[in-house]
């Protein structure tokens, strides 16, 4: 079964909060490559953390639209690929390690809910076949919210 598929199983009959804790932990176990995952909800104007998987908590745990990769995303509404974090100044540094971020936005009803963020400690780390996968993974996200 590809990846896909076999979360699409583990959120079977849950509810939206183990949705996102059992999405962030599966991502993080399964790809080598996302090394820190979170989802994000926006709540008025404010990215709110709403589950994580990783070697360390961040201290970015409310976000502003606007204010980082992650406010990018939420406020153009589209993904966002940052290949070197260390030369991108809208970059918001939360942990030493990390080379590269994606954040992709959660849709409902035709509205970004929240986002999907992925650090890696590889520089370049993320690509076309990321991006398409995990705008599928929030479509999954996306019909399981609200
Ligand atoms: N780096 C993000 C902030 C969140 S942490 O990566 C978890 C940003 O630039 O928005």
């Amino acid at each position: 079964m590809d990846l896909l598929s076999t979360l699409r199983h583990k959120l079977e009959g849950v509810d939206f909060a183990q949705a996102l804790q059992r999405t962030v932990s599966f991502l993080r176990q399964n790809v080598p490559h996302y090394t820190w995952v979170g989802v994000y909800l926006l709540e008025g104007t404010e990215l709110v953390l709403a589950a994580w998987d990783g070697p360390e908590a961040t201290q970015h745990v409310r976000i502003p639209i606007g204010k980082g990769i992650c406010g990018l995303a939420a406020r153009e509404q589209r993904t966002v690929i940052v290949g070197d974090v260390t030369s991108d100044p809208r970059y918001l540094a939360c942990f030493p390690y990390t080379k590269s971020e994606i954040v992709v936005p959660i849709w409902k009803d035709s509205q970004v809910i929240g986002e999907i963020d992925i650090d890696s400690d590889r520089p370049q780390a993320f690509t076309e076949r990321d991006r398409e996968f995990l705008e599928q993974v929030a479509a999954l996200l996306g019909e399981r919210y609200g």
